[in-house]
């Protein structure tokens, strides 16, 4: 068992990595406690490590993007509630972002406040989103654009859980993965490459080893910035353009593997840049980015015109020029105010090379 702490401007917290199954027990320590399941991650493991929850004590949640809204947080007000839900409740979270995010902003609104733990048990979660801050949930066709900055007291990371995910789950957390791997320079990026083939594997030891770095990696870019008005939007690398593509794509990309796409487009465009050598940009991608790719690209997701009007729509733009953030040579990243359209046609075109000629660079 190790321990990472976490600072933040709401509450300081604590990352605990569980090495065995025993870890839930000693949740019976908080007097009033709800535990909140997702259906899935019970199915799988309810003779397992979540054997010992008592019936009354749990509540599964059906996930699914259309159910991250306000009228799913009102349903758990009202379960809350008519459990007799005071202040002093610890809500329990077992699951990926989704739980997170709606029983995250549950726990930061009911009383201004609730004491609340996350169990992560996606690959997304455990190595990216568990730590942050962030809460948010979607109003009407807007994605992720209504939340809270609140922080679970306590997250626990157990890496089996990741067993029994779908393999296009682990993909889309392998994305994000690969993003903080990169954005910890050269020597990190190296390692992820070196543990790659066992990583698909989801051998314990090599998952627990870059969920680790990915939080370390995240967390040095949160330093001074937890409420994202500066050095945190770095972390957005891969995910302009990919956030394009992944709505181009109608939702049918997986959100990791749209930002995958979203680096090997930035990098590309630092390459025409001269930001980044040809040479570093070959390596990342057939090392790294095309190996951690795994999805069917169909040539309608590249429609110019349909990608631009999202990059428009990207709720960090500011300024007039599409934003876009760029990888340099020394692995540094800058975010630019300044993509042009006309770089947006290159790229695309560039992508299209890519798909349909292997040899493109
Ligand atoms: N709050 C943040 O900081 C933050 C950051 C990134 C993403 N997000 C949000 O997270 C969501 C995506 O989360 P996610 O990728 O973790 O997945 P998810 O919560 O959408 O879960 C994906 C699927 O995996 C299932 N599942 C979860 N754990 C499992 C397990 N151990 N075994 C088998 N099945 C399991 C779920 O039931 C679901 O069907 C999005 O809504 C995104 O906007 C939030
Ligand atoms: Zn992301």
């Amino acid at each position: 068992m190790s321990v990472i702490s976490i600072h933040s401007n709401v509450r300081d917290y604590s990352v605990t990595f569980q090495a065995d199954g025993n870890f839930i027990r000693p949740f019976s320590r908080f007097p009033e406690r709800l535990f909140v399941i997702d259906e899935n991650v019970w199915r799988h493991h309810r003779h397992g490590v979540l054997g010992d929850i008592p019936e009354t004590e749990r509540l599964l949640f059906a996930v699914s993007e259309e159910r991250k809204n306000l009228n799913s947080v009102m349903e758990l007000y009202d379960q809350l509630m008519s459990r007799s839900a005071k202040k002093n409740m610890t809500l329990i979270s077992i699951g990926g972002g989704i739980v997170q995010d709606i029983t995250g902003f549950v726990a930061s609104t009911l009383y201004r406040g609730l004491n609340w733990i996350f169990v992560p048990t996606t690959l997304l979660a455990q190595a990216d989103s568990c730590i942050g801050s962030k809460t948010s949930l979607n109003y009407k066709s807007f994605k992720n654009v209504v939340g809270t900055f609140y922080p679970p007291a306590e997250v626990h990371i157990y890496a089996p859980f990741l067993t029994t995910l779908d393999n296009a789950d682990f993909l889309s957390g392998l994305g994000e993965v690969v993003k903080l791997h990169i954005m910890g320079g050269a020597k990190s990026t190296k390692e992820l490459i070196d543990r790659l083939p066992l990583l698909m594997l989801r051998e314990p030891e090599s998952l627990m080893q870059i969920i680790r770095a990915s939080l370390a990696i995240k967390q040095e870019y949160m330093t001074g910035d937890e409420f994202d008005t500066g050095r945190r939007n770095l972390l957005n690398y891969g995910h302009c353009f990919g956030h394009a593509l992944e709505t181009a794509s109608g939702y049918a990309i997986p959100h990791g593997q749209a930002v995958v796409m979203g680096m090997i487009f930035a990098n590309s465009v630092s390459v025409n840049r001269g930001m980044l050598r040809p040479e570093t940009g070959e390596w990342l991608l057939r090392e790294l980015l095309l190996t951690s790719l795994s999805v069917p690209l169909r040539e309608e997701y590249f429609d110019a015109r349909e990608l631009l009007q999202s990059m428009k729509q990207d709720k960090k733009r500011v300024g007039s020029g599409l934003v876009m953030v760029l990888l340099r040579d020394d692995f540094s990243l800058e975010k630019m105010n300044d993509f042009s359209e006309d770089e947006l046609s290159l790229g695309i075109d560039g992508l299209r090379q890519l798909f349909e000629f292997p040899d493109w660079c």
